[in-house]
């Protein structure tokens, strides 16, 4: 399989979801599709780069369908939740508590609390936090692992934005100032079991992520040092994500099997290997695992410019249209049967979302082959961090969300009606 979706498959379900009527034309001016095939292919590669001790989580917040959940659940890994929708989300998908970590910079008293009885696995994100836990723990019986997130600052990625291991970052407790705290922390509390980092998500190369982890595994060697009279040593590195992938299709991705062998490597290096290694990758499983396509509703030929009017902009693709040096996808046209329209004459379009504000443009200057009203741009890899993102500005329907497992489609989300969004600005 390759690393993308390949446009074969593309028209292939487009055709078949519009042949069948799960697409409907008429009402369904957009639609994500998620191809479970691919997910499982991602699987198994990374899989395969990690040793089989491994405890893979997925991040829910980069793409919460609870089918999608579920059908992680079932192939054995775990679940990254960054809030209490998200824990109920991994709960309802059937994750066993042990298999739920909990993440997130605004855990509440009553939300630690709950973590504490249903034996999540907790990484704190502050040693305030860890404070509290304490306190709390003093009450609760819990089974719960617990670990400290720290930032090692070994630099940011490409994107500021989405970089966390800067000199300054909201999350973890800054290494280079607060080793000390953080030594005392292991010392004062036997229950912190683990170390936490998650260095960005997308733009961290990888010999970034790679420091950011030996930095883990070198303040591992020094607490296990300090606590080594206790008999009492670390027992998980949790790694996050971050893994960037490839949305130009003439790019490879990064190679996860190399990234796997290369931490495998430290582990050793740093006599570690007993280690447990738990990994929180949201979009490396799931942004190449899905297309969006989104009527042309207009046509618009100017002097200045040619401009496409679709049915998904800042509302589903909000990183792109609000930062676009930054953000980038590739884009197809599909007739209205689903058919690839086929380069001859092509001209450059602005693809224009259907909100109201100058930057509800997707891209710009993107070279297609003539546009026609009623036909579809597909928007490549938007798995993650597309319809998880939905904005409600303009209050427009959070559109259908279709599966594909092997050659079977079903809806994983039905496309919102004009109640819902009247329950959503209701009292
Ligand atoms: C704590 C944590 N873990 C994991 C992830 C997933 O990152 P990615 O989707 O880049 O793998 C994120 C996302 O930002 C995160 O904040």
């Amino acid at each position: 399989m390759d690393h993308f979706i390949s446009l074969k498959n593309i028209q292939t379900y487009v055709s078949s979801c519009i042949n069948s009527g799960l697409f409907n034309t008429i009402d369904d001016t957009s639609a994500v599709f998620y191809d479970f095939n691919h997910l499982f292919y991602k699987i198994k590669l990374l899989r395969k780069a990690f040793p089989e001790s491994t405890f893979h989580t997925t991040a829910i917040k980069a793409n919460p369908l609870i089918k999608v959940l579920h059908e992680i659940k079932k192939i054995g890994f775990g679940s990254e939740a960054a809030s209490k929708g998200e824990l109920f989300l991994a709960q309802k998908a059937g994750f066993n508590n042990n298999k739920i970590v909990f993440d997130s910079p605004a855990k509440t008293h009553s939300e630690l609390e709950y973590a504490l009885k249903k034996d999540f696995h907790i990484n704190a994100d502050s040693i305030m936090e860890l404070d509290r836990i304490a306190k709390i723990k003093k009450s609760v019986k819990s089974e719960s692992t617990i670990g400290l997130r720290v930032n090692p600052q070994v630099g940011y990625g490409k994107i500021i934005s989405t970089s966390l291991a800067g000199e300054y970052s909201k999350f973890g407790v800054p290494l280079k100032s607060h080793k000390q705290e953080i030594l005392d922390c292991f010392k004062k509390y036997n229950w912190l079991t683990g170390i936490h980092l998650h260095i960005g998500s997308q733009g961290c190369e990888v010999e970034l992520l790679l420091n950011g982890i030996e930095s883990g595994l070198k303040l591992i060697k020094e607490i296990n040092e300090l606590l080594k009279v206790d008999h009492r040593e670390v027992f998980f590195i949790d790694i996050g994500g971050g893994l960037p992938v490839s949305y130009h299709h003439n790019m490879s991705p990064t190679d996860i099997i190399e990234y796997g062998e290369k931490i495998s490597e430290m582990l050793t290096c740093y006599n570690l290997n007993k280690l447990q290694v738990i990994t929180e990758f949201g979009r490396y499983l799931h942004a190449n695992s899905g297309f969006i396509i989104s009527k042309v509703e207009y046509v618009k030929h100017y002097e200045e410019s040619n401009t496409l009017i679709i049915h998904s902009g800042a509302d589903i693709l909000l990183r792109e249209c609000l930062n676009p040096d930054n953000w980038y996808h590739e884009f197809s046209l599909l007739d209205k049967t689903g058919k690839l329209k086929q380069a001859g004459k092509t001209k450059n379009y602005h693809i224009a979302g259907p909100l109201c504000f100058a930057n509800d443009i997707v891209a710009r200057d993107v070279e297609l082959p003539e546009a026609s009203e009623g036909d579809y741009i597909v928007i490549h890899d938007t798995g993650g961090y597309t319809f998880s993102m939905w904005s409600k500005y303009v209050s427009r329907l959070l559109p259908k969300i279709i599966g594909i497992n092997n050659d079977s489609y079903e809806v994983l989300r039905k496309r919102e009606k004009l109640t819902d969004i009247l329950d959503y600005w209701s009292e």
